[in-house]
């Protein structure tokens, strides 16, 4: 049986490269094949990587079974979802059309209830519903904030992809108070971590002040793993891979840790935005830290 109320979370990062797709669609797969949960994945991203890597491109009518065609035409998931070749795993597809959204739709009021059409009664099939975007700002990320109740911030352990960190929390801040205040951050999620000390450093300095400003890191980090790009190139989720180890073992324990957070009672804090810019200066000064790990030898990951 769903739980009576799905859990809708918005994977976002204005940066690109930073795992996005892949902790969406392993997260998805973990979540409708191993732990019976229905899950839908709808890709607003016009790159249709999701799509892809969740084996549906070939298996949809590209004109009528698109998120495209379902916000132009204003017609329901039910519509336009398509099922994966993974257990309770459905898909809304899109293609490069997408990329029409913004001149089509803009920054109108009407906008940010784009995806609230789409998903209305979603809550009676799905239990989650995981929302992959495009990394920038845009009319389709907008929509998809302002129906979630979660955004999830994919990063890698770089300083790079803290990059327009600090304008995507502000803009989903902003929603919260101006579109849906149900929308709450449920942390960070840093993928692609190597065992070495410049890496342990930086997870721990970003712990820290992430935690100074009321973000939570999500744990257990996602090792780096060969088995994400035999999944790319197979067009499936490395967690679906026999050979996956690590990787398919780290978005497990993840994927229950989500599913403990969005649908727990703990309450969460509201992100200090005014922290989260203090963060950005620490980076230059912390630069010389992360050079002295270099040669430490005994490292913890998370
Ligand atoms: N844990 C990991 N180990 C190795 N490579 C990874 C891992 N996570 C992501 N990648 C690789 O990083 C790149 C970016 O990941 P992707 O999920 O496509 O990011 P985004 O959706 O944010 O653009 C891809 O080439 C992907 O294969
Ligand atoms: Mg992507």
């Amino acid at each position: 049986m769903p739980q009576a109320s799905a859990q809708i979370i918005t994977f976002a990062n204005i940066k690109g490269g930073v795992g996005k797709t892949t902790a969406v669609t392993n997260i998805a797969y973990l979540l409708g094949v191993e732990l019976g949960k229905r899950v839908l994945v709808i890709d607003a991203d016009d790159q249709g990587n999701s799509t892809k890597a969740l084996g549906v491109r070939d298996r949809f009518d590209r004109k009528e079974e698109t998120l495209w065609h379902a916000l132009r035409e204003r017609v329901s998931y039910e519509q336009v979802m398509v099922e994966s070749p993974y257990k309770n795993v459905w898909v809304i597809p899109s293609t490069k059309e997408l990329k029409g959204a913004q001149t089509e739709f803009g920054r109108s009021a009407r906008s940010f209830k784009l995806f609230r059409h789409l998903l209305k009664g979603v809550e009676k099939n799905f239990d989650f519903i995981l929302i992959d975007t495009k990394p920038q700002i845009n009319v389709l990320l907008q929509a998809a904030l302002a129906a979630s109740h979660w955004y999830l911030i994919p990063s890698f352990p770089e300083p790079d992809s803290y990059d327009g960190f600090i304008d995507l929390v502000a803009e989903c801040e902003e929603i919260h108070d101006e579109e849906n205040e149900e929308l709450k951050c449920l942390g960070v999620l840093l993928s692609c971590v190597k065992k070495i000390p410049a890496h342990d450093s930086y997870i721990r300095f970003i712990g820290k002040h992430l935690k100074q400003a009321k973000v939570l890191l999500l744990k257990p980090a996602i090792r780096v793993s060969n088995a994400v790009a035999t999944g790319s190139l197979q067009s499936c989720p490395a967690a679906s891979l026999p050979s996956a180890h690590s990787v398919k073992e780290d978005y497990r324990k993840l994927t229950k840790a989500i599913i403990k957070a969005a649908t727990g009672t703990k309450k969460t804090p509201r992100p200090d935005l005014k922290m989260l810019g203090v963060i950005r200066e620490k980076h230059e000064e912390a630069q010389g830290e992360w050079q002295i790990a270099d040669g430490i030898q005994e490292i913890k990951l998370l």
